[in-house]
Formats: structure tokens, C-alpha cells, sequence
């Protein structure tokens, strides 16, 4: 949401999305990237499906400058060779107890990112992802909130910055005019029930919601889930069989990426 201006309008004259997949990418890349080959692959195989993949060196940007692991800058530059990917970095907000401060350094490390100078890699980020984002409906949350997002949109120098907030849980209403997406659900796979979960979510903003699902077994019925989200009307999605998005399982991946794809 660039403009506050076209905050209430916005629902209403974009086209509804197809739900997209987004992927918390916190594994290491390793040489060559060869420890994402799970998920460039998946991503790759589905070129219809789109990606926003959160990149996330060091619970943040991790340097005051470019990354200074090469295997970042081939990693990330090979993602966003792919046209269905857009990449996101990885700002925490600590439920609002961390300082502001901290908050815009980091936006500004990775808006920075677009300038790398060795042009042969292209590891500009095209939005932000603020995780921990604190869910309680409150003055000094949504301004903080507010404030943080107003400087992503006016600092990530990309067309379309995305800016997803990851309350990982119901969010007060107000705070989805600040961003593009909310993730309004990030739990155990054993908690997440369905057309259940969703029908928490309030119908006019489930354009706009996330659901992340950990922890999955190999008896996660994952096509029927993500059918039954994308009739609801929800917008984004993602499944991993770990806790914390280490894991990059290539079976699991496909399948995800088939399930968005067949809608
Ligand atoms: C990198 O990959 C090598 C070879 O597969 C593996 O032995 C090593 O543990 C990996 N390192 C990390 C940090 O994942
Ligand atoms: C770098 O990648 C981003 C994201 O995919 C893209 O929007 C941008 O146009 C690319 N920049 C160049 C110089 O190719
Ligand atoms: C969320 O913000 C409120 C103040 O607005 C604060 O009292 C509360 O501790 C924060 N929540 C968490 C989980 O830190
Ligand atoms: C809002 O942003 C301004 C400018 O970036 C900053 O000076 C101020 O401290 C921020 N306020 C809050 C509550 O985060
Ligand atoms: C995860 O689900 C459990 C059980 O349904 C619930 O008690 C817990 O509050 C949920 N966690 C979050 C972050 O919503
Ligand atoms: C990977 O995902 C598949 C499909 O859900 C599952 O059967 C398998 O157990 C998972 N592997 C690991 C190591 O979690
Ligand atoms: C999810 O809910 C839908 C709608 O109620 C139902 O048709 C589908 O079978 C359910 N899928 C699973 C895996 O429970
Ligand atoms: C890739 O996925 C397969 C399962 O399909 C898994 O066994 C393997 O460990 C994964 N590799 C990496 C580097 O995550």
C-alpha cells in the first residue's frame, strides 16, 4: 500500500490475486547456493507461481553494507533471476521493543542492497518483511507500525515494494492499512484446522492474509489445504516440516508449489 490515499480503494479495483507462496528463506545458501536448490528448483518448476522469499542473513540485514558472505550475494542474486520471485528482507520489530532506530537502519541496509556495485549480481530487495510484529491494538503499536512502513515504501527503491507484517496471529484490523499482507496465522500444523482457521480471519481481509504452517507430517493433506485457502480467498501460504524455516524440503516444496499452481 504506497499511498495512504489509495488505502481504501485498493481492494476494490485491483483484480484479485492468486494466492502466492511466502517462503521464510532463513536456511544458510551454502557454496553456490546448493543448500536452496530445494526451493529455486520448486520455483523454477513452477514459473507460474509466484514467490516472495524473505531473505534473512543474520535476524536482519546482518553488516552495516553489503553482505560480506559471497554465498549470500550468489544466493540472492540467483533468486531474483527468476521472474516469478520477489525478494523481501528480514527487519524485526520485537513486538514494538525494538528501537525505531534499529528498525529504519536495517531498511536502509537493504535498500542499499540495489547499489551493489559488481552489477554482475543483483541483490536489490524489492520490499520488507517486519517479523515479531506485536498484535495488540493499541496507539503506540500503530504508529510505530505505521511509521515503520511509510519508511519501507519510501526507501526500498523498487515499482512495487511489498511490505508483509507478521503478527503471526490475528491482527487489529487498523494495522492492514500499512501494509500489502498480514500473516494472520503462524502455528503448528496440528493447530491449524482448515476452514476453521480461516473463518477467523474477517472476510474482507483475507485478500490480504498469510498462513504459515510448521511443523507438517508426512500426512499434512497439503493440496486439499491450500485448495480450500485459495477458494477462501486467501492470499499467501506457506508449509515446512521444521519449526523455524531451516528446513528446505524439496518433496514438500513441490508439492506446495503444485497445490498453488492447480488453485
Ligand atoms: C555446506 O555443504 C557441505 C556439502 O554438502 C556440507 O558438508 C556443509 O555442512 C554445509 N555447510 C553448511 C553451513 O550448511
Ligand atoms: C534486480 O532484481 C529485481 C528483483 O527481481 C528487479 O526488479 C530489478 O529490475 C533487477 N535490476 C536489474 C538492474 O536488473
Ligand atoms: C505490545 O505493545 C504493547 C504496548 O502498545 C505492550 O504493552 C506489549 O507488551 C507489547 N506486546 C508484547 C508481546 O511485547
Ligand atoms: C517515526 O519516524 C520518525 C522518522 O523516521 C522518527 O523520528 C520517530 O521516532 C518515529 N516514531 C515512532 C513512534 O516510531
Ligand atoms: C498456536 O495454537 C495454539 C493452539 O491452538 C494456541 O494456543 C496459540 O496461541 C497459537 N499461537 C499463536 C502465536 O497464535
Ligand atoms: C518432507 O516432506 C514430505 C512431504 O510432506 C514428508 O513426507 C517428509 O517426511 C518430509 N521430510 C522431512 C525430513 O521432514
Ligand atoms: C478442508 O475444508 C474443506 C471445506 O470444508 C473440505 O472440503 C476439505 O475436505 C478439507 N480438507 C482437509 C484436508 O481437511
Ligand atoms: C532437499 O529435499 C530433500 C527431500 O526432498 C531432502 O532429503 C534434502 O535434505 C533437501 N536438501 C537440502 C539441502 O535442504
Amino acid at each position: 500500500m504506497k499511498s495512504l490515499l489509495l488505502l481504501a480503494p485498493l481492494s476494490l479495483t485491483l483484480p484479485t490475486t492468486a494466492l502466492f507462496i511466502l517462503l521464510p528463506l532463513y536456511a544458510y545458501p551454502n557454496t553456490s547456493a546448493s543448500d536452496w536448490n530445494n526451493a529455486t528448483a520448486a520455483i523454477a518448476a513452477y514459473p507460474k507461481v509466484q514467490w516472495q522469499v524473505i531473505v534473512n542473513p543474520d535476524s536482519g540485514p546482518g553488516t552495516t553494507g553489503y553482505p560480506t558472505d559471497q554465498n549470500y550475494i550468489t544466493a540472492i542474486a540467483q533468486l531474483n533471476s527468476y521472474a516469478n520471485v520477489q525478494t523481501l528482507g528480514y527487519v524485526d520489530t520485537d513486538n514494538t521493543h525494538r528501537a525505531y532506530s534499529a528498525v529504519v537502519s536495517d531498511i536502509n541496509v537493504y535498500a542499499s542492497w540495489a547499489n551493489y556495485p559488481n552489477t554482475q549480481y543483483n541483490i536489490s530487495m524489492a520490499g520488507i518483511f517486519f517479523d515479531d510484529v506485536n498484535n495488540t491494538k493499541s496507539t503506540a503499536v500503530s504508529t510505530y507500525m505505521h511509521n515503520a512502513s511509510a519508511y519501507a515504501y519510501a526507501t526500498v527503491p523498487s515499482d512495487v515494494t511489498p511490505v508483509v507484517f507478521n503478527p503471526g496471529a490475528l491482527a487489529p484490523t487498523t494495522l492492514f492499512s500499512y501494509c500489502d499482507t498480514m500473516v494472520e496465522f503462524e502455528n503448528f500444523s496440528s493447530s491449524y484446522q482448515n476452514a476453521t482457521t480461516i473463518a477467523t480471519i474477517p472476510s474482507a481481509y483475507r485478500g490480504q492474509s498469510a498462513i504459515l504452517v510448521h511443523d507438517t507430517t508426512g500426512t499434512t493433506n497439503v493440496k486439499s489445504l491450500v485448495h480450500t485457502m485459495a477458494q477462501d480467498g486467501i492470499e499467501a501460504v506457506y508449509f515446512t516440516s521444521d519449526c523455524c524455516y531451516n528446513a528446505l524440503n524439496g518433496t514438500l516444496l513441490m508439492q506446495l508449489a503444485a497445490a498453488v499452481q492447480a488453485g
